[in-house]
């Protein structure tokens, strides 16, 4: 019996009303295409050192996080059509799923884990973030990995969902040859991938120098991109096409792949491959917006049923932490009215007994410290735990803070 993990049902974890924190604007491929979602990145980069904002961006996502203050707002640009807004707990499940791999195309790839990691590295150099973003991205890679460790050691990526949508359309590919366009990051995985299947690879690459350094690595072999390349093409199965730039390949060379019958696959975000291209090749040409919607995979019930105990697990830190933070107020203020009671009283019973000496004055001062910190304990740490609220209030109401303040 297996289960689709999105149906894990993210209601079951318990925040409990925490105070409004937190604002999530997310662009996803299944609603906001690629060319909208890039664009509003543009935007979001006037943003990226702000300390109360945290974008996270991978080929299938822009979100952006924001944290709120009572006393300040942020202004963020107009989000693109399709784009939704989650508040608060909806915030911080939806980026725990997205770390979790529940959220993505391929079910517990770990590419997106890297992109948050990098994400908040990048964003934590630029300059201080608030604590609420930065606990919330904590959180949420903490309950990532744990999740990919149940997903189990294999390791697929996009580049295996676009190797399936080739064999898809032209049947098994294994002895045959893919073209990899690009030897960054994905294209790698791409190359890497088709080697393990058995498929002969050839790679092409803007620098040369890394088309070789991977072509190696695959014992695959190197393609020129430029017109002047002679390299014969025709046995090419498929194209994995991974670049951050526009892929220009020459008129002729393009024409015989249109007519011949191989698919291309455009991982890159924003699309890589010429639109004329693209629409010549009709459905032998798969976008990075098309794998958002490929079918899900589906894991076993016992491993659905941990992943959904690991996330409620995660959100309910994360909402302990807000509330204990939200707490730490009532803890001074009750610190700080209890410490004074202990000194006025310790200054009145000294005053009582001007005759004390010294070493009995000692003793009957520790012991006040002593009376104090004994009865605090149990407060402070109910309150650190406190996870609706109902005991800040309660203790502020019991030892009158806030009649204290007036
Ligand atoms: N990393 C992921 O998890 C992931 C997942 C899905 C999709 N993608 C998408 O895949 C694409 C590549 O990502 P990546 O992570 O592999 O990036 P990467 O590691 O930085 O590699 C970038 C690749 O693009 C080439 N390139 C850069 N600018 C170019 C230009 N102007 N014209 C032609 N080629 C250019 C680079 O060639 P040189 O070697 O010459 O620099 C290199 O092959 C991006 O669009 C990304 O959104 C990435």
């Amino acid at each position: 019996m297996t289960a689709v993990i999105s149906a894990v049902e993210p209601g079951t974890i318990d925040l409990s009303a925490p105070p409004r924190t937190l604002t999530a604007v997310v662009a996803d491929a299944r609603s906001v295409p690629s060319a909208r979602r890039e664009a509003y990145a543009e935007q979001l980069a006037a943003l990226a050192e702000h300390p109360r904002v945290l974008v996270v961006r991978t080929c299938h996502r822009v979100e952006a996080y924001v944290a709120h203050h009572d006393d300040d707002r942020v202004d963020l640009p107009v989000a693109p059509d399709g784009a939704r807004a989650l508040e608060d707990v909806e915030a911080v499940r939806h980026l725990i799923r997205v770390a979790c791999g529940l959220e993505s195309a391929v079910l517990g790839e770990d590419q997106v884990l890297h992109q948050i990691r990098v994400a908040l590295a990048r964003r934590q150099a630029a300059g201080p973030l608030d604590p609420v973003l930065g606990r919330l991205a904590q959180v949420a890679l903490h309950a990532g990995k744990q999740a990919h460790a149940l997903f189990g050691n294999e390791r697929r990526s996009l580049a295996d969902l676009a190797l399936d949508e080739i064999e898809r359309r032209t049947g098994s590919l294994t002895g045959r040859e893919v073209l990899v366009v690009g030897a960054g990051s994905m294209g790698s995985l791409a190359a890497r991938g088709a080697a393990r299947r058995g498929i002969r690879v050839a790679v092409a690459n803007r620098t040369p120098a890394r088309a070789s350094a991977l072509a190696r690595l695959v014992e695959g072999r190197v393609v020129g991109l430029g017109a002047d390349a002679t390299d014969d093409l025709d046995d090419v199965a498929g194209v994995i096409v991974a670049t951050s730039g526009p892929w220009r390949p020459d008129p002729y060379r393009v024409r015989r792949l249109v007519d011949g019958w191989a698919s291309v696959v455009d991982l890159s975000s924003p699309q890589a491959t010429p639109a004329d291209l693209a629409e010549d090749l009709g459905r032998r040409f798969v976008g990075i917006d098309d794998l958002a919607w490929t079918t899900r995979d589906v894991v076993p019930d016992d491993v659905a049923d941990e992943i959904d105990v690991l996330t409620h697990a995660a959100g309910t830190e994360y909402c302990h932490w807000l509330r204990a933070r939200v707490a730490t107020p009532t803890l001074a203020r009750l610190a700080e009215s209890v410490e004074s009671r202990r000194t006025a009283e310790l200054e009145r019973l000294l005053r009582r007994l001007p005759d004390l000496d010294p070493r009995a004055r000692e003793l009957v001062e520790t012991m006040s410290h002593r009376l104090v910190a004994g009865i605090l304990h149990g407060p402070r740490t109910a309150l650190r735990d406190d996870a609706d609220g109902d005991l800040e209030r309660a203790v502020r109401t019991l030892f009158g803070l806030d009649e204290d303040r007036a």
